[in-house]
């Protein structure tokens, strides 16, 4: 019986955000606590051939400066590259840093500085002097177009290089209508308010990490496996992160190089990113381009799509967002091809960021989509669900639950899409050209290869507790599994403490691919399962209990107390059954093995776009007036915490297509907009009307409580329907984001 799932109850940690109680990694007090700073490498590429820390070193209160010298012993063999959905280590490169003079990309740590304070700390490592020999370097797809090969895998080896299916060649050929582009997307990164940051501790051998991570196990095997320290030495703790959006879904090195330097001095140390470091040091959405060709015939169909994307990566990894998945399952087609191209180029492993990959791809795909549209002189939506694929078209598998349909009339009728005039220009008010225009939405369903665990413990006084290892980075996941405990026990879900954040609590995989919140729901829900059926089990077999001898089947929990269903009257408290048997506690642990992928469904999460612009004839400025978007991404937990999370994915929309770049400067070989101040995201002031609805779908094969995230879906498609509606208001089709004033005018 199900009285707080779905529920908008408020955050369990609201308070303790708002009056500062919360503790983030940078915030734990410790006797005797000292400060590292990062110095980055200011060249792109070469090798440093001087470095005097002398200076630093003879700094009032300075302990310890750590170059590639006297780093101290890392592992020799660094674990291999595994999204941190895999389960094992998931480094953010298998490059690590300080372990010769050789520099490979912009800001590649070469030296940790550590003091009393971090004003002296920071004033320190001004001191250092470094003399490069710099070596020419490759940092964008321009300097790299003679470097390029075919990538055989990508993501860690998990996703081949290149997909085909059918005859894309004579797929195009049998076209009635071609659109061909090559879309340009620019880098982007995270920018998460809380920088990254690790305060690190050893008692003897044993080593404790505060860290700010999507995935506390994560950071426990990755630190383990980097430094070669056993894993049961290793504890991480990270209750509260400031957000990440992916930029601490991979495990960089500087925790390793905080746990170095505690060990060095002697003393716990905390280090800290500053704003500038984050874009250098913990990956980001990488330049790319992407080519694409649709074919189809006169009545929409789809005939061919070749998908090809071309993206530098790092001297060490072959990474690639996954911008080509989107293309080969969101549209039914026989003939399909997709091809990672990369570039070796002197920067970062990219990683993570926000819908990675499938954000950018979906860019592209449905300013396609949207230009065959007009082709066709079909509307948008007619030409979506004439390519609806009723079972995905890359395994022939049915989906495990879908909604898409659903989602594109809900989101028609809540925008008011019917009569739209779907000539460009068409629209006017005053000096202003307004126009509207349409995506879908897709994220996979991400699979997750490990057991989710949770301990569930109730006391004899109702209240439970309830404790798994994940951390609360602002989605409201530590909510929701609240909820999930509450209903699984049958007690309110003020009776439930949530204890999360800490690797001495039972495992779970880290919280990326939107597939935190469902992950952690299946072990939560195991661990209640087992403790409320332990307790029904006991009354049972209990001679005292009026529930002496029911069948289990027939129990209903409902406010802490166990009655025969139907019959309220016959029944007790969980608190009477355990007091009456000198019970303090009850406590089981529960553990979900997912299933193994491929089981014969396809799963994926799905929805539709809407807005509508207002572009500035004289100005060329262009502002999003309102956005619709309907999702249907199973069961919702908590509907304020996911319509929060579908707002943010939504408003980033404007962000990805309005206004987020990173600009390298070429000759430099660093960022030229390296702060919050120059790097442009939306603000409230940016922020439309945005309406938000969802379509339920029942998935029974996903997770036991059918939940498929909501994390990164509102953002896929939000930025290609503001791109259509710029089209749509002045004419002017434009196959690079973000677009901005410059290009308007
Ligand atoms: Mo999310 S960008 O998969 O951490």
């Amino acid at each position: 019986m199900s009285t707080s799932i779905g529920q908008p109850v408020e955050r369990v940690d609201g308070s303790r955000k708002v009056t500062g109680a919360a503790r983030y990694a940078a915030e734990i007090p410790l006797p005797g606590l000292v400060y590292a700073v990062l110095i980055g490498s200011r060249i792109p590429s070469g090798r440093i051939t001087y470095i005097d820390t002398s200076q630093a070193e003879r700094a009032v209160g300075v302990l310890a400066v750590l170059t590639h010298l006297n780093l101290g012993p890392v592992a020799e063999q660094q674990p291999p590259l595994m999204p941190s959905l895999g389960g094992g280590p998931a480094p953010g490169q298998t490059f690590f840093p300080m372990r010769d003079d050789v520099i490979h990309y912009p800001g590649q740590h070469i030296a940790v500085v550590v003091a009393d304070t971090l004003e002296r700390a920071q004033h320190a490592a001004s001191l250092v002097d470094v003399t490069y020999a710099e070596t020419p370097s490759i940092t964008t797809i321009d300097q790299g177009r003679t470097q390029v090969y075919d990538a055989e895998r990508i993501f860690g080896g998990m996703m081949p290089g290149r997909v085909t299916r059918g005859d894309v060649e004579a797929g195009l050929g049998q076209a009635d209508v071609l659109v061909t582009a090559t879309y340009r997307c620019a880098p982007n990164h995270q920018n998460p308010i809380e920088t990254s940051a690790t305060t690190a501790m050893w008692d003897g051998d044993l080593l404790t990490l505060w860290d700010g991570t999507q995935g506390p196990n994560a950071t426990q095997l990755t630190v383990a496996a980097q430094l070669g320290v056993p894993l049961d030495q290793v504890r991480v703790i990270a209750q509260f992160v400031g957000g990440s959006f992916g930029s601490k879904a991979m495990i960089w090195d500087h925790p390793a190089l905080a746990a170095l330097a505690a060990r060095h001095v002697g003393r716990p140390v905390r280090l800290m990113l500053d704003r500038e470091q984050m874009f250098y040091s913990v990956g980001h959405r990488e330049e790319q381009e992407q080519y694409l060709a649709l074919g189809a015939r006169s009545d929409g169909r789809l005939t061919a799509i070749r998908h090809h994307k071309l993206s530098p990566t790092s001297h060490f990894d072959d990474w690639a967002g996954i911008s080509l998945a989107c293309s080969a399952t969101l549209y039914a087609c026989a003939n399909y091809e997709s091809v990672y191209r990369l570039i070796r180029a002197n920067t970062i492993t990219p990683s993570f960021m926000r819908a990675p990959g499938e954000v950018e791809g979906m860019f592209a795909l449905e300013t396609a989509m949207d230009e065959l549209a007009y082709e066709l002189g079909m509307d948008p939506i007619e030409l979506r669900l004439v390519n609806h694929a009723d079972v995905d078209p890359e395994s022939g598998n049915p989906w495990s639950s879908k909604g898409l349909k659903e989602c594109y009339a809900r989101g028609a009728e809540l925008f008011g899409w019917a009569g739209r005039d779907p000539r460009p220009k068409a629209r006017r008010e005053g000096n202003l050209l307004i126009g509207s225009g349409m995506a879908s939405a897709f994220y996979p369903v991400a699979p997750v290869f490990t057991p989710q665990r949770a301990r569930a413990r109730l006391y004899a006084d109702g209240r439970a507790v309830v404790q798994a290892s994940f951390s609360e980075f602002g989605t409201g996941v530590t909510t929701a599994m609240t909820q999930v405990a509450a209903d699984g026990l049958g007690i309110v879900a003020g009776a439930v403490r949530l204890e999360c954040g800490d690797t001495a609590l039972p495992n779970t995989v880290a919280a990326v691919g939107s597939a935190g919140t469902a992950a952690f729901s299946a072990g939560v829900h195991a661990a209640v399962t087992a403790l409320r059926g332990e307790l029904v089990e006991r009354a049972i077999a209990d001679v005292k209990s009026p529930l002496h001898g029911v069948d289990p089947a027939d129990v209903d929990v409902l406010d802490g107390c166990m009655m025969v269903r139907g019959r309220p009257e016959i029944g007790e408290t969980y608190g009477e059954l355990m007091r009456r048997n000198h019970l303090t506690d009850v406590e089981m642990v529960g553990s979900w093995s997912p299933p193994p992928p491929g089981g014969g469904y396809a799963s994926a999460t799905f929805g539709a776009q809407f807005a509508e612009v207002a572009v500035d004839q004289d100005l060329g400025s262009i502002r999003v007036r309102r956005m619709t978007g309907v999702f249907a991404p199973g069961r919702i937990l908590n509907r304020r915490a996911a319509h929060s999370q579908l707002m943010g994915g939504m408003l980033w929309g404007i962000g990805h297509a309005l206004l987020e770049a990173t600009h390298m400067d070429a000759v430099q070989g660093r960022w030229a907009n390296a702060s919050l101040g120059d790097y442009l995201v939306p603000v409230n002031a940016d922020a439309p009307d945005v309406q938000i609805d969802t379509v339920e779908v029942e998935d029974t094969v996903v997770n036991p409580l059918g939940v498929k995230g909501v994390g990164e879906i509102g953002l896929v498609g939000a930025g290609a329907a503001i791109a259509n509606a710029v089209f749509h208001a002045t004419g002017r089709r434009f196959h690079q984001i973000p677009i901005t004033i410059d290009d308007l005018v």
